[in-house]
């Protein structure tokens, strides 16, 4: 594999194990990190709040070991929650080593004492909107959370196109994460290839989850140095 740009402190890239090998998912996570990805996004499906079904705790508790980088350091996963009801799936993830755990709040009845119940288990907690979600539940939230996910496709499958109303979305986040003055990240996921990368980022998105535009390439590294070049144009 071709070598990697040094990683950008101000976005992260975050593949999705959806996307990967499942025979042999634990080659596949330290492979992409290898090749220059900072976070893993584990894409928890439930065939109940989504038409389709991946994978669970068990897994996550698999991989974490695999979850390091070249240098020894251990990677962040990132769950993302595509279950209803939510609670008792996230305290299982937050003991199987998840970092951050996302879930959509129209999936939980008590979306802030879900957001409650991820931090008291050592995590940090992330809200999702669906494409045609509103983000109201921020006037209420926004203080208690580390991450916003924008999804840019409708959640249950990989390899969609990118819905542009996604963009408005993300600066709109944006606008109320710099108004509250918290460190929160802005992650946009679904159908982020390096043709539209930048305009994600633009818009104010820093986090940005690819799946079949790594996986479904030979070379992860190559992908993943164009994706932070575009990142880094002028
Ligand atoms: C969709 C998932 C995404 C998906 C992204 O429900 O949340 O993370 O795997 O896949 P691509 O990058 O192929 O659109
Ligand atoms: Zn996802």
């Amino acid at each position: 594999m071709s070598p990697t740009l040094a990683p950008s402190p101000a976005y992260r890239i975050a593949p999705s194990i959806l996307a990967a090998d499942f025979a042999r998912l634990g080659d596949e996570v330290r492979q992409v990190l290898a090749a220059g990805a900072d976070w893993i996004h584990f894409d928890v499906m439930d065939n109940h709040y989504v038409p389709n079904l991946s994978f669970g705790p068990m897994v996550c508790q698999a991989l974490l070991p695999h979850a390091v980088t070249p240098a020894g350091q251990p990677a962040p996963i990132d769950v993302h929650l595509m279950v209803q009801p939510v609670d008792a799936l996230a305290q299982a993830f937050a003991q199987a080593g998840a970092r951050y755990i996302s879930f959509h709040p129209d999936a939980s009845t008590h979306a802030h004492r879900s957001v409650q119940a991820i931090r008291a288990a050592g995590c940090q907690p992330g809200l999702v909107f669906n494409p045609a979600q509103p983000l109201d539940v921020l006037d209420w939230l926004i203080d208690d959370i580390d991450l916003i996910l924008i999804m840019s496709v409708n959640p249950g499958f990989g390899g969609q196109g990118f819905i542009d109303s996604a963009l408005r979305k993300i600066e709109a986040a944006r606008r109320r994460i710099d108004a509250s003055g918290r460190d929160i990240r802005l992650q946009v996921d679904g159908g982020i290839k390096p043709a539209n990368i930048r305009l994600a980022a633009d818009a104010g998105a820093d986090t940005f989850v690819a799946g079949s535009a790594i996986f479904g390439q030979p070379d992860y590294a190559a992908v993943i140095r164009q994706m932070r070049q575009e990142l880094e144009k002028q």
